[in-house]
């Protein structure tokens, strides 16, 4: 009796201990639980919301960074106020927020470093040259986890959008998030606010999860985005909420001539269970920056309150590259100004350099199961003269008027495609069709198969 209880007691202690993630090998604490855990503190950083951490941060990931090769390393933000000024992050590691755990971004541009532009951009976003640091940065990454209990990574960015707005930036701000030519990465279970421009920028990544994240930033912040998968493919976005001054998602490959020299798309990327507020943008913009071209992008079962249009597509004369393989299904939209918007003319080129025989090619554009009310004008379809977008589809589509609905219902230009079972009766260009618009049956695999629940 007394053998089996101890036995009993040491199998509670053990399973005590592996819930608590001591004492256990990795594999034992399941795959992308790391095997060296420090706390920020004991690098000497200090919660307060004062003192600058940026040393505590650099040198913390630095020497985790070494555990790369054994097992790998976390790096456990407590509870408390951390300021600190941009820093990068590395290979087989986690940054893990507790519950009341915030990351502030230096106000101080001094603390932000310039940095080369983007390759597929040749230049800074918002001015040309190089450009700001991005907040969180990372190159060259291999299983990168950013999670915890909800912690918050705050870019405390107005001093940014009032500079930006007062035209006192000599170069391009920087971004919330930035990881290159990285992979396996898993970001849940945080938030991010008050970004300086967009929030998350995955770009030139493979194999990237983002679930259970809120992004939240002043609804007429300027260019705050909240994630923009750029040149990157497979790519989830699962169970996010975003309110946020620009696109609530972005997908981009490069910048005119840049992105097609730099020629990578985005492709296989799954958005589903996103709530999105963004009064002057899309849901889900594919574009404007699409040089490098875009690809199988499955959208469904969305929620959009208050946003300016659902899935977008920008283009114009001197991007190249191509949209194409597009599929949207189950969206509820409430209150939007156009549920479906094309736009062929968009503005915005790199420099004179950009080659007016670069004409994108948007075809293969398929939505269904769409319902929306509180619609100002159900579709603004603008393609580009002598380059129409083909090749769209629109199935079960109801767009239920607001008292103040444009008599125009549908503007359509230099497009083609099928229409069936659309209300109201959509512009001729969408030729009647008899049967529902495709979504592939296959579901796309991507990221671990659940996410790692580690306890640190
Ligand atoms: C972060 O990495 C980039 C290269 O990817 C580098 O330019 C930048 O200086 C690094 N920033 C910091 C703060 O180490
Ligand atoms: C990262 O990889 C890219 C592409 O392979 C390479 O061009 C770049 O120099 C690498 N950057 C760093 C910081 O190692
Ligand atoms: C996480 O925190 C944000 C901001 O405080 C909040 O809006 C959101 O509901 C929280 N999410 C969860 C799952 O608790
Ligand atoms: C994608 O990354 C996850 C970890 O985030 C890993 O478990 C999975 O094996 C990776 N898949 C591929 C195809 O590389
Ligand atoms: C093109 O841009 C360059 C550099 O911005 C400028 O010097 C040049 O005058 C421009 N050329 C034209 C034709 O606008
Ligand atoms: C049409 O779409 C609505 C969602 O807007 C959905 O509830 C309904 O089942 C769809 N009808 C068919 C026949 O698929
Ligand atoms: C309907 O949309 C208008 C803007 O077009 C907005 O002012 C109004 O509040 C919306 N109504 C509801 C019930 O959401
Ligand atoms: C319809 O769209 C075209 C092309 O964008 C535009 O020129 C025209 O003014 C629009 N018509 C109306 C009535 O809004
Ligand atoms: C993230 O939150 C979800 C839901 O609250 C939870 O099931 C999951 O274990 C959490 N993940 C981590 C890594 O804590």
């Amino acid at each position: 009796m007394a053998a089996r209880r101890a036995a009993l007691q040491a199998a509670a202690v053990a399973l005590a201990l592996c819930a608590a993630g001591i004492g256990a090998t990795p594999a034992a604490r399941g795959a992308g639980c790391r095997k060296h855990v420090r706390r920020v503190t004991e690098y000497g950083a200090v919660g307060d919301g004062r003192t600058l951490n940026t040393k505590a941060f650099v040198r913390a990931v630095a020497d985790l960074g070494r555990r790369a090769g054994d097992g790998g390393a976390a790096l456990v933000v407590p509870a408390g106020r951390w300021l600190t000024g941009p820093f990068n992050l590395t290979s087989h590691f986690t940054l893990f927020l507790h519950r009341g755990a915030e990351i502030l971004a230096s106000q101080d541009l001094d603390d932000w470093p310039l940095i080369a532009p983007l390759p597929s951009y040749g230049r800074g976003r918002d001015e040309p040259g190089p450009r700001y640091s991005n907040f969180i940065g990372g190159s060259n990454l291999t299983d990168v986890i950013i999670s915890g209990y909800n912690g918050t990574i705050n870019g405390q960015g107005q001093v940014w959008w009032d500079k930006f707005h007062a035209k006192q930036l000599d170069y391009t701000r920087g971004y919330l998030l930035e990881l290159l030519y990285s992979r396996d990465i898993i970001i849940s279970n945080v938030t991010f606010v008050d970004a300086p421009s967009w929030n998350l920028h995955p770009t030139y990544c493979t194999n990237v999860t983002i679930s259970g994240v809120t992004i939240l930033a002043p609804v007429h912040s300027p260019n705050t985005d909240g994630i923009d998968p750029d040149s990157s493919s497979h790519v989830k976005i699962e169970d996010c909420y975003i309110v946020s001054g620009d696109d609530c998602i972005a997908v981009k490959s490069g910048w005119d001539e840049y992105g097609i020299r730099f020629n990578m798309p985005s492709q296989h990327i799954v958005v589903r269970r996103l709530t999105c507020i963004s009064p002057t943008s899309a849901m889900i913009a594919l574009g404007s920056e699409m040089s490098g071209g875009i690809q199988d992008v499955r959208v469904e079962d969305n929620i959009a309150i208050n946003t300016e249009s659902a899935v977008r597509i920008k283009s114009g004369v001197g991007r190249g590259g191509f949209v194409r393989d597009v599929f949207v299904r189950r969206l509820s939209l409430h209150t939007m100004k156009w549920v479906f918007w094309m736009t062929g003319n968009y503005g915005q080129h790199p420099d004179n350099s950009s080659d007016p025989k670069a004409l994108p090619e948007v075809t293969g554009i398929n939505y269904r199961d769409v319902f929306a009310e509180n619609v100002t004008m159900a579709g603004r379809m603008e393609g580009i003269p002598n380059d129409p977008y083909t090749g769209i589809c629109m199935s079960n589509v109801t767009a239920q008027l607001a008292p103040k609905a444009k008599k125009l219902q549908w503007n359509c230009t230099d497009v083609q495609g099928v229409a069936y079972g659309v209300s109201p009766e959509p512009c001729p260009e969408l030729g009647a069709e008899g049967k529902p618009c495709t979504f592939p049956e296959e579901e796309l695999v991507i990221g671990p198969p659940e996410l790692p629940k580690c306890t640190y």
